[in-house]
């Protein structure tokens, strides 16, 4: 099998060539993402693999259909980007449901610890030898109440770091898990009592811009918003009103709604044209990540043994049907992958 591998960072490789030794699979490391100009670089591969921020709409899988590319395998979780309707009948899509939950959890809490204890600004000062505490104020977590939106496999492990801190933990989730031992609510009481908001369920339809300027406005005064999930869970206008009237007391974003064209890439030279973005990154109690929270070792790792498994399981024919995506076809009662594990 001939892959042609898109949006390669330096630390994609190793993980990947390990993965491959003693396989058919050949890879082709592109450093380009694919969208729509660079789709005819598939010519002559049987898969592509991609990431996040590729653009995998229905004009590129027409394109790679034509090309003769019959597999799509993701080396992410989320795959929001990928137009699965469009690849129904035409291209498997395979996807890395869990690969280290831990990871993203961990940085969520990373990152609410840096922007309530400014670890991130002390480190900068001792640097310069300035020794001032003014300004590093920060709050005890310890007896505070955490939100936790979206109670899946990081959701539950981010819950658990918080009981560990201390932490009342209160959760929400469309379909609460009745063995998880956590406490839900609705979604308007989650809002109004928490003093930590923290983001894990998927981005779809429905939660689109689910932190709008409605649920800031059912927020405690000085919330701190985390969102280590998808940047289209919040509407970034609201937020940084929110943040402007202090409503919002501080935002830890790993993700951002526009982030396609910049995260991941050196724009350190560049005049960035986002004035959003950068609007988000001048407030001091901001803080935002290029969507880094799966970058650990064993994420890594774990990313390319379950990506290479499953291009071995397509080559193979074999169901593979918890990392296949469902396509939504809408065929409910006649539905091949819950009877026969494969959607075509
Ligand atoms: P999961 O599938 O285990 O859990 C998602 C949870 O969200 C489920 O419990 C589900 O019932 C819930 N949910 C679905 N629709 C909902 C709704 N409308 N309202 C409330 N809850 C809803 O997923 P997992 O592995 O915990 O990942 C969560 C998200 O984290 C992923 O969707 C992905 O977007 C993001 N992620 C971010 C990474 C990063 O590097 N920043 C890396 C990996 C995942």
């Amino acid at each position: 099998m001939k892959l042609a591998f898109f949006d390669t960072k330096p630390y994609d490789k190793p993980g990947f060539d390990e993965h491959i030794a003693g396989t058919d699979i050949e890879i082709k490391y592109f450093e380009t993402r694919l969208g729509e100009d660079t789709v005819q670089l598939a010519k002559g591969f049987d898969g592509v693999c991609v990431f996040v921020n590729d653009t995998v709409n229905e004009k590129v899988i027409n394109e790679l259909y034509d090309l003769g590319v019959r597999v799509i395998a993701l080396r992410c979780a989320g795959f929001n980007n990928v137009d699965t309707k469009a690849c129904f009948g035409k291209l498997h899509v395979f996807r890395v449901p869990a690969y280290s939950p831990y990871a993203v959890a961990e940085h969520a809490m990373a990152l609410l610890l840096t922007v309530n204890r400014h670890t991130n600004k002390a480190y900068i000062r001792t640097r310069d030898f300035n020794f001032s505490l003014s300004g590093l104020t920060g709050f005890d977590l310890h007896g505070k109440t955490v939100g936790v939106i979206g109670t899946g496999k990081i959701g539950r492990i981010f819950a658990g770091i918080c009981k560990g801190f201390g932490m009342r933990v209160l959760a929400y989730d469309k379909f609460p898990n009745p063995d998880s031992g956590l406490d839900y609510v609705e979604l308007p009481e989650l809002l109004r009592q928490a003093d930590v908001i923290s983001l894990h369920c998927p981005l779809t339809d429905e939660t689109r811009h689910m932190i709008d300027a409605d649920a800031i406005a059912q927020m405690k005064p000085g919330v701190v918003l985390v969102n280590t999930s998808r940047g289209g869970l919040v509407d970034t206008e609201a937020l940084i009103e929110g943040l402007k009237c202090h409503k919002i007391g501080a935002a830890c974003l790993d993700v951002y709604e526009e982030e396609g064209d910049l995260f991941y890439e050196d724009c350190s030279e560049e005049i960035v044209a986002d004035d959003t973005l950068v609007r988000l990154i001048s407030m001091p109690n901001v803080i935002v990540t290029s969507h880094q929270a799966f970058l650990t070792k064993e994420a890594l790792s774990n990313i390319a043994a379950t990506t290479v498994d499953n291009l071995l399981k397509f080559e193979r024919g074999e169901p593979s049907p918890d990392t296949e995506v469902c396509y939504h076809c809408e065929r409910k009662e006649t539905c091949r992958k819950t009877r026969d594990q494969k959607c075509f």
